[in-house]
């Protein structure tokens, strides 16, 4: 636990001068480059923009992997020692003076992005990566989502030509994957229709989302309930989707 000893916020929130938090040394194995560190400066100089979380929760993408054994070095530039961690989920607890959406004590969830730091007891970041946690996720589960979900709001959104939309007919080669399983839903959410392709040993995380399974490309309706799957060791895709989606 953080020593709650200084620095007063305006709402008579204490903020410890320092806290625990993960240390990468260099680049390296994880069991060679990363401690804990126990007295971490907390990140109280914000900008005019930036926010401060205390963090109840934080994910472990394999993102954060790489960027503790070098792999994204040439995109990343980092001083050491680094804390890393992308996801994270906590409660507002000091916001820089031009923060006008969020307010001190408000939950949120967010993703650093490469600049990391979750793997901290309080985490500083930019207003823009974080927004109001959901009533109905825990923030362990609020914690999982941010990177994950980003990366296939962007290749749906904002990186698809055109964006996926109502009625859009979309391929979601690894359905089952992190990844994978938020696009479903996101592309469902617009009213797009939807095949993925999933391993049968994932067929029942399939199902967890709640759609209806269906597996022969007969039973396709463009139904918005029903799940068009392709075990892709069994069948060939391309060969299932012929003439189906045109
Ligand atoms: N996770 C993120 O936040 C994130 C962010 C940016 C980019 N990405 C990229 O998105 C892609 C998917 O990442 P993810 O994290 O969403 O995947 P993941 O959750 O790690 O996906 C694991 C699933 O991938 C499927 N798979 C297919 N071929 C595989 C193989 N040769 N070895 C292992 N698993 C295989 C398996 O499901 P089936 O057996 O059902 O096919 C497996 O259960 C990767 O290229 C990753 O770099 C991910």
């Amino acid at each position: 636990m953080a020593k709650a000893t200084t620095n007063k916020t305006n709402n008579d929130i204490y903020i410890p001068s320092v806290m625990k938090a993960a240390q990468q040394s260099d680049f390296g194995e994880v069991r060679d480059v990363l401690t804990l560190g126990e007295n971490v400066s907390v990140p109280r100089q914000l900008s005019s923009k930036q926010i401060l979380v205390r963090a109840y929760a934080a994910a472990i993408n394999p993102v954060d992997w790489k960027v503790l054994n070098g792999r994204l070095s040439l995109v990343t530039r980092y001083s050491f020692p680094h804390t890393p961690g992308t996801d994270v989920a906590g409660v507002v607890v000091d916001i820089g003076s031009g923060v006008k959406r969020l307010r001190i004590g408000d939950k949120v969830y967010g993703d650093l992005t490469i600049h990391g730091g979750s793997y901290a007891e309080y985490v500083r970041g930019d207003e823009s990566v974080f927004t109001l946690k959901p009533n109905n996720l825990t923030m362990e589960e609020a914690a999982a989502i941010p990177l994950a979900c980003n990366t296939s709001y962007q290749a749906l959104f904002k990186k698809a030509s055109p964006p996926i939309g109502p009625r859009s007919k979309i391929l979601i080669c690894g359905g089952s994957t992190a990844t994978g399983l938020y696009a479903i839903q996101l592309a469902k959410a617009v009213g797009a229709y939807v095949t993925a392709t999933c391993s049968q040993r994932n067929f029942s995380l399939m199902e967890k989302l709640g759609y209806t399974i269906i597996q022969t490309n007969i039973e396709i309706n463009n139904d918005q309930n029903q799940l068009h799957i392709i075990d892709y060791n069994e069948k060939d895709f391309g060969e299932e989707l012929k003439d189906k989606y045109i």
